[in-house]
């Protein structure tokens, strides 16, 4: 049964069900609060034609319904699958939440499912995303976690003009989504968190804090890592994100809530009239017209409110900005007719624009974890024993407890002789992309040696973690919550996957084939990774909290076992990505550096699928980034950090690539933030809490 202890305690679900559901009628009102539902269509009337179509309203999707219509004199509509999640408010507003009441597995989960993976026991893997109001970002755990410097430049320097991605701009663009604020006194005391607030911004929407409640562990996890050589990282966010730290998390400290692209990009908006975002409506496809030159244009997009509706269109004067996340964004222009050619022929879709990409080049972090007993109270001990049915008696604050220790540990810190161990992995470059591309597109694998040249000479041998390690107090569900586990999630995968759809219908998912541990280095450095945990978990502070270790326990300890046990017991992380890859035609790339799709004159893709390769982070923060410099970028008021000069035209877009690698003393910048067309989120924050327009009896 231990393979239901997922990250977020996600299917262990079932293991409290009966618990959660009674708890729920009782308490489903938990917290009263008046839900702001401006620019929100309840009856389905919207207008015939709009400037901006957003398809997809989740995390990236509304960070751009918000910046685009800042301008009153555009019209966005946004076309959003999921409901508005109004009904679930608590499961989505309390952060604790995520792990003991979760909606993954319910209808506000999109439930996919990978095909059987052959390197992982030939399991089917569950795929969750949020299918509601905010997308992923109302279902995540919340991890608020920056990539680093070294790994945003590598990728800015993969495509022509790619500075536009460089570090000091993203970094401008995620302090720019943000609000932070430091912990609370009562968790500092217990925590020692190390932060830099000259790596924050202060004026922006999303809440990025700390739990209000903080578990004794927590303050020996740097402390233990310290004791294994590696060090406490005292600036995480600021593009060295590697070391030991407790993680900013995507908290609003005001009430304990979880802060998500919905509560802190649209419920706080003043009405606008240039806005519309429209639930319950799954696009099913873009409709073309060909434009002189051959490229074509979008001229409407189609959309249906359930399987078999009737189909409705809405005109697009401007552009179509897919923002469906990695599986719909692909998904969607492949039933458009946009992608590999032999995809759309199978699925019956006509081939309007050939791109071999679509889908391809599909990564994930996969993880796994080493469990002990503990005679400590937990959170999960905490949490089931004050949470009856009746009588909660856990504190607001204490609902905000979600787990946030973390440390990125390097090669060295893995293997023995990282610099023998990486230069293997790059010379088998040609060997491996003759046999692990599952696309026989040039373009394919072309794409999947860029890829893999970059993360085996740039990243594998830099500073950049290449194993995520994660302290989980959460326990795995009632039967046995008094457990702490050390995760391990492999950052810079070797094996690539890909999607694709075999129905031209929208609502039959595609096929999903992550190919896990394809390529034997994420085996080999994972299972170090978990060496690595075990040997965490017996290291002193931390080891004082630790008894019997009960997964996978003393049979398991030469490195064969260890690789039999992980196919076994490997579970996504939550974050794929690079199935819309932001590369070169030649190499498979889907969108330019403009996010632009090739062949397609106003078509972009602006979410989790464009990044041509996994981060040494959790996802949800360069999402966030990537939607702020989006958006700056479509209304032509981005300013290129990187640039001679500051010019903030809508042409400007740099030529040279950016340098890579370079030191972060040298080029971290603060002046550019300001030069952005800045709106007053204070301000209209202030007038929205003011402003309420229904409040919803739940
Ligand atoms: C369970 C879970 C835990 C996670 N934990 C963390 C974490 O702790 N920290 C972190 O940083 N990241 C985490 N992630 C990952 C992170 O949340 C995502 O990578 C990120 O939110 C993706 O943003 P996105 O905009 O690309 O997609 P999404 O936020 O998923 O948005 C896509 C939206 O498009 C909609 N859509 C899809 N298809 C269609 C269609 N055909 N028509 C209309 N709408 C459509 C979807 O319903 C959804 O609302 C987690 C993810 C999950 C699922
Ligand atoms: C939390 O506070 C925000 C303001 O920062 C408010 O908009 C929101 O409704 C509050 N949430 C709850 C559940 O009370
Ligand atoms: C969306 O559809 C669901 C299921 O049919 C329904 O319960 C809900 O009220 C709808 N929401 C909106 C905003 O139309
Ligand atoms: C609004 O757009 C119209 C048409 O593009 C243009 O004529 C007008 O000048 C714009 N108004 C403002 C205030 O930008
Ligand atoms: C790169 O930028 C230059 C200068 O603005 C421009 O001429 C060129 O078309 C751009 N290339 C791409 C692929 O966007
Ligand atoms: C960050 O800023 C806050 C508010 O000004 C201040 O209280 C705090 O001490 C600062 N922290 C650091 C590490 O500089
Ligand atoms: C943390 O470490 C201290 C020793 O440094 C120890 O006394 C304490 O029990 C530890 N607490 C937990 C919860 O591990
Ligand atoms: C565009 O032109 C091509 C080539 O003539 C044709 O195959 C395709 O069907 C056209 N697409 C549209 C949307 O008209
Ligand atoms: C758990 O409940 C007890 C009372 O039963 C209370 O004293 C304690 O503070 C609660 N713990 C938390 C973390 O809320
Ligand atoms: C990857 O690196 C190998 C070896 O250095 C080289 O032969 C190949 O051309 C590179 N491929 C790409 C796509 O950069
Ligand atoms: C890898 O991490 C170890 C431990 O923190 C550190 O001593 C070493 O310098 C790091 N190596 C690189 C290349 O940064
Ligand atoms: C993955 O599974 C296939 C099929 O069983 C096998 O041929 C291959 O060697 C495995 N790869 C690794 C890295 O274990
Ligand atoms: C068509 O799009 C490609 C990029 O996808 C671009 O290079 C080309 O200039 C475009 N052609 C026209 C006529 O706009």
């Amino acid at each position: 049964m231990r393979a239901l202890a997922l990250l977020l305690a996600a299917v262990s679900v079932h293991s409290v069900a009966g618990h959660a559901t009674r708890r729920r009628d009782s308490h489903n009102d938990l917290y009263k609060r008046a839900i702001a539902r401006r620019n929100i269509v309840l009856d389905g009337s919207i207008a015939d034609s709009y400037d901006y179509v957003i398809v997809g309203g989740g995390t990236a999707g509304l960070v751009l319904a918000a910046r685009l219509s800042e301008d009153s004199n555009t019209t966005v509509l946004v076309l959003e699958a999921g409901d508005t999640g109004e009904a679930v408010q608590d499961q989505i507003d309390i952060p604790s939440f995520a792990y003991y009441n979760s909606l993954i597995g319910t209808s506000y989960d999109w439930n996919y499912e990978t095909v059987p993976q052959p390197n992982a026991s030939n399991r089917e893997l569950s795929w969750p995303r949020g299918k509601v109001l905010g997308g992923s970002s109302a279902v995540n755990g919340m991890y608020l976690v920056r990539p680093s410097e070294v790994e945003v430049d590598a990728w800015a320097s993969m495509v022509e003009n790619g500075s536009i991605w460089s570090w000091d701009n993203l970094y401008d663009a995620m302090k720019k989504s943000e609000t932070y604020t430091p912990p609370v006194t009562t968790v500092d005391d217990v925590a020692h968190i190390e932060y830099q607030n000259s790596s924050h911004g202060f004026s922006g929407p999303l809440h990025a804090s700390y739990p209000g409640y903080m578990m004794p562990q927590v303050g020996n996890w740097t402390s233990t890592f310290n004791n294994v050589g590696v060090m406490t990282s005292t600036d995480p966010d600021g593009g060295d994100g590697w070391g030991a730290f407790v993680a900013t998390s995507a908290i609003n400290p005001s009430n304990w809530t979880r802060s998500y692209s919905r509560n802190a990009y649209i419920d706080p908006l003043p009405p606008r009239s240039n806005l519309a975002i429209l639930p319950n409506a799954t696009v099913t496809r873009l409709v073309f017209t060909n434009s002189t030159g051959g490229n074509l244009t979008a001229t409407s997009v189609e959309y249906a409110s359930y399987r078999g509706a009737a189909t409705q269109s809405v005109s697009v004067s401007k552009e179509v900005i897919l923002a469906a996340g990695a599986i719909g964004s692909p998904q969607i222009l492949m039933l458009s007719g946009v992608g590999p050619a032999d995809v759309l022929q199978a699925a019956g879709v006509t081939v309007q624009k050939e791109l071999p990409g679509v889908g391809q080049h599909l990564q994930d972090h996969i993880y796994a974890e080493v469990t002990w007993k503990t005679n400590e109270q937990t959170a999960a001990t905490i949490y089931y024993a004050n949470y009856s049915d009746d009588t909660p008696t856990v504190s607001t604050p204490f609902l905000s407890f979600i787990n946030s220790a973390t440390a990125y540990v390097n090669l060295s810190t893995l293997v023995a002789e990282p610099d023998t161990y990486a230069s293997e992995i790059a010379d088998a470059v040609n060997t491996n992309a003759a046999s692990l591309v599952p696309s026989q597109y040039s373009e394919v694998v072309e794409g999947y040696k860029a890829i893999y040249n970059i993360t085996a000479q740039k990243l594998l041998t830099s500073s950049v973690g290449q194993m995520e390690i994660l302290l989980s107090l959460t326990g795995a569900g009632q039967y046995d919550q008094q457990v702490v586990s050390v995760q391990a999630a492999l950052q810079h995968p070797f094996s690539q996957g890909r999607l694709y759809i075999n129905s031209s219908d929208a609502f039959d998912y595609p096929i999903i084939n992550p190919q896990y541990l394809s390529h034997n280095a994420d085996l080999v450095l994972l299972r170090q990774g978990l060496k690595f945990c075990r040997t965490i978990g017996n290291t002193s502070p931390l080891s004082a909290a630790m008894g019997e270790e009960v997964s996978p326990g003393s049979s398991v300890n030469t490195d064969e076992e260890w690789e039999e046990w992980l196919a076994q017991n490997i579970y996504t992380e939550y974050h794929p990505s690079c199935s819309c890859a932001m590369l070169p035609e030649s190499q498979g790339g889907v969108v330019d550096a403009q996010l632009k799709v090739y062949g397609l004159n106003n078509v972009r893709v602006a979410d989790s699928s464009v990044f041509p390769f996994e981060f040494s982070a959790h996802l949800q923060a360069p999402t966030y980034g990537l939607a702020e410099q989006a958006a700056s970028l479509i209304k032509g008021t981005y300013v290129n950090a990187d640039a001679p000069s500051s010019s903030s035209s809508s042409s400007s877009t740099s030529t040279a690539s950016s340098s890579t690698g370079s030191s972060s003393s040298t080029s971290k910048k603060n002046g550019a933030v300001s030069a952005l067309r800045q709106p007053s989120w204070a301000a209209s924050l202030g007038v929205a809490t003011l402003v309420v327009l229904s409040a919803l009896a739940l």
